[in-house]
């Protein structure tokens, strides 16, 4: 694991492919004196990311990366990260999945906020399916990315209490409250 030196921050990039509303939340954590984290680019696959418009607010690079070739989006965001000396990638609403051999080359340096108290409801749609299900308690998850979809080690989750009259509309909003805790929390369980 990448540890943090002195006063030097880690360099991050979020990948995201939506809103980013977890990407802003991580930026403004960012910049909090004492955090471990600088993030100094955003990665989407996806032109129309609403996020992308934090590039320009706060002044961080970014690139946009078609997967219509994953194998070419991987190379080409690899020689990015390089170029920009990144240490550590958040993956934030993300909706693509990355290879083994991308993961490799950041072995354990990846990790990914799920909403859902893994290893429930891996993968799309798990607001819905807590509801359906009848569950008591939803919530959300960040853990390190491995090659196998949603799986890797836990460093950390918060639950959310489902009531009678949740939607899965207002599941994810509450849940998406407690992202935006339980995001920096782990970042800090990990650095300092
Ligand atoms: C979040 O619920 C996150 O857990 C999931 O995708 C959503 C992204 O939301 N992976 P945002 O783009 O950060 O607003």
């Amino acid at each position: 694991m990448v540890k943090l030196t002195g006063l030097k921050k880690i360099k991050t990039a979020v990948f995201i492919s939506g809103t980013g509303s977890n990407l802003k939340n991580l930026i403004k954590f960012s910049k909090i004196k004492n955090s471990s984290i600088s993030i100094d680019l955003i990665i989407t696959n996806n032109s129309k990311a609403k996020g992308l418009r934090f590039s320009n607010q706060f002044n961080i690079k970014k690139n946009v990366s078609s997967f219509k070739d994953s194998k070419i989006a991987e190379a080409k965001i690899l020689n990015l990260l390089k170029k920009e000396n990144i240490d550590f990638i958040c993956l934030a609403g993300f909706m693509k999945i990355l290879s083994k051999n991308f993961i490799k080359k950041f072995n354990g340096k990846i990790i990914n906020i799920h909403p859902s108290l893994l290893p429930k409801y891996k993968g799309l749609d798990t607001h819905i399916k807590a509801i359906q299900n009848k569950d008591k308690v939803a919530g959300c998850t960040v853990h390190f990315v491995t090659a196998k979809l949603d799986s890797g080690k836990i460093i950390l989750q918060k639950k959310v209490k489902i009531l009678k009259k949740d939607t899965p509309t207002s599941l994810a909003k509450k849940v998406l409250k407690q992202e935006y805790k339980l995001y920096p929390a782990a970042i800090k369980k990990i650095f300092n």
